[in-house]
C-alpha cells in the first residue's frame, strides 16, 4: 500500500512580520499543517538564493518566503529586493527541474495569524496536488 504524502516545506520567516504571524497563528490555535519547518530570519530580504536551492537539492517539496507587506518592512527595502531576487529564484527552480509553483513568497504581517495559516495551508495542498519533489524521488533510489 502507497504511503501517504505528506509535504515537506521549508518557510524562511522574517522576523518582524512574518514569524510573529506565526505565532500569533499558534496562540491563536489555528491548524497550521506540521509539514512547515519555520525558520526565522531578521528579513526577508536575508533568505540568500543559494539557501532555497540547496533546501530543494536536500529534497523538500516546497520552499515559503514570507516577509513584511510592500511598505512595511523594518528595513525599508528589504522585501522589495526580495521581491526581485524572487523573479529570478523562479527560474532557478525550473532550471532544478522543478515547478516553479513550488517556491512561494507571501507577505503576513504580524497581525495577521489567520492569514498565515490560510497561506500555509493552502501551498501545502498544492504541494500535495505536485506530489513529492522529484529530486527528493531521485535521491531515495
Ligand atoms: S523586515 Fe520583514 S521583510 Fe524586511
Amino acid at each position: 500500500m502507497a504511503e501517504k504524502f505528506e509535504p515537506r516545506i521549508v518557510g524562511f520567516l522574517c522576523n518582524w512580520c512574518s514569524y510573529a504571524g506565526a505565532d500569533l497563528a499558534g496562540t491563536s490555535k489555528l491548524k497550521v499543517p506540521a509539514s512547515l519547518m519555520p525558520i526565522r530570519v531578521m528579513c526577508s530580504s536575508r533568505v540568500d538564493p543559494v539557501l532555497v536551492e540547496t533546501a530543494f537539492l536536500q529534497g523538500v517539496d516546497g520552499v515559503l518566503v514570507a516577509g513584511c507587506h510592500p511598505g512595511d518592512c523594518h528595513y525599508d527595502e528589504g522585501n522589495y529586493y526580495a521581491r526581485r531576487r524572487f523573479a529570478v529564484l523562479k527560474k532557478v527552480v525550473e532550471c532544478l527541474g522543478l515547478e516553479s509553483d513550488r517556491l512561494r513568497l507571501s507577505w503576513v504581517s504580524a497581525s495577521e495569524g489567520k492569514r498565515f495559516a490560510d497561506v500555509v495551508n493552502e501551498f501545502n495542498e498544492k504541494i500535495k496536488e505536485m506530489g513529492p519533489s522529484p529530486i527528493k524521488e531521485k535521491k531515495s533510489l
